[in-house]
């Protein structure tokens, strides 16, 4: 098959090769995929550039998400499952099998059946992005009618938050740094989109009610911002390290008895990625998901798809093996 591999860490056009490799076969417990559109995140271009290497034996085919058709099973798994279209979540998580090739092999548990009428570009687009939203979203209990801040909802996190937390009953305001992105925010279905680098941002939060959660992609950045539109017992839930750490202040999230929570999908609880799974499906069987603005790039250009997601492309890349 075709696949991308690299085999030691670096910049993308100087590590990134396509290559024809043997067909990986199923193992006991797994399915074999083949894809339709492979989806690159940040931690994608960070594991292959050396930013927060992972464990690599011999070559690594990466990125986690993607769609596609199941087209074999291992053993102990449902033969019925031929055929499903599916959508994957962490296929290269200490695996050398990630999505960025003609097929790929994963557990049988992280191909979710992907529901009628749903595009492979939106199921390659779920996997890092939504099940993160998931946890940080409901990690610290049930939403509905809750109050919720997503920093920076234009981006591919704070999309599916604002669209999980307004499925699931929550009120959602969101920030963004520009017209285009409140565009995205506003259609993502964010009842307010408040501009973050106006001066004005705290009052215009404020005059939404106090914040119950924030899900927040820049601590460093946001810390006095949070602190000023959150409720007493409120949660701060932070999914990215943006090297710009905060001092804490902890008399603050003290005397307010706040919660701060770190977030890293590596580490999820099995039983929080089965139910972010199965809660992901049943917003996109209701059409609560969408996808944002498409970048799709073919296989042997997967450097550059990795370049767009480095320099921050709006919007979701996507790679086609075909
Ligand atoms: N912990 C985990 O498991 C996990 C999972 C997924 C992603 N991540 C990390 O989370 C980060 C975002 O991932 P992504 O895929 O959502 O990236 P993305 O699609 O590029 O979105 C990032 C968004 O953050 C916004 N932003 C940047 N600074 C901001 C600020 N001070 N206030 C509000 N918004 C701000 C950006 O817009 P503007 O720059 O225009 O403001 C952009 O829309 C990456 O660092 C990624 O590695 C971590």
């Amino acid at each position: 098959m075709r696949a991308a591999i690299y085999d030691r860490h670096g910049p993308a056009t100087q590590v990134l090769r396509v290559v024809d490799i043997e067909r990986p076969e199923p193992g006991p417990g797994e399915v074999r995929v083949k894809i339709e559109c492979s989806g690159v995140n940040p931690t994608d271009w960070k594991a292959r550039g050396g930013v927060t290497p992972r464990p690599m034996g011999g070559f690594q085919i990466p990125h986690h998400d993607g769609a596609g058709v199941i087209d074999a099973v291992g053993e102990g798994v449902d033969p019925g499952r031929i055929g499903q279209r599916v959508w994957i979540y962490l296929a290269a998580a200490g695996r050398q099998w990630g999505t960025a090739a003609e097929w790929t092999v994963v557990p049988a548990n992280q191909a979710v059946p992907l529901p009628d009428g749903v595009s492979a570009e939106l199921g390659a687009s779920l996997g890092v992005p939504a099940m993160t939203a998931h946890r940080c979203l409901f990690a610290d209990g049930p939403i509905d009618g809750r109050t919720i801040l997503v920093a920076g909802g234009a981006g591919a996190v704070g999309h599916f938050a604002i669209q999980l937390a307004k499925f699931f009953g929550a009120r959602v305001v969101t920030t963004v740094s520009s017209q285009e992105k409140a565009e995205l925010a506003k259609n993502a279905g964010a009842d307010l989109v408040v501009n973050y680098r106006e001066s004005s941002a705290a009052d215009e939060i404020s005059s939404f009610g106090r914040v119950d959660r924030v899900i927040e992609v820049a601590l460093g950045a946001n810390l006095q911002l949070d602190l000023a539109v959150i409720s007493p017992g409120g949660v701060i839930v932070t999914y990215a390290a943006d090297g710009n750490d905060p001092m804490l202040p902890v008399r603050a999230f003290m005397s307010a008895n706040l919660v701060l929570r770190f977030v890293l999908l590596y580490g999820f609880p099995t039983e929080a990625l089965k139910q972010a799974a199965k809660e992901i499906t049943a917003a996109l069987t209701a059409g609560a998901l969408t996808e944002l603005p498409l970048h799709k790039f073919s296989l042997e250009d997967i450097a550059a798809a990795h370049e767009a997601v480095e320099h921050g492309a709006v919007g979701k890349v996507l790679v086609v093996p075909n």
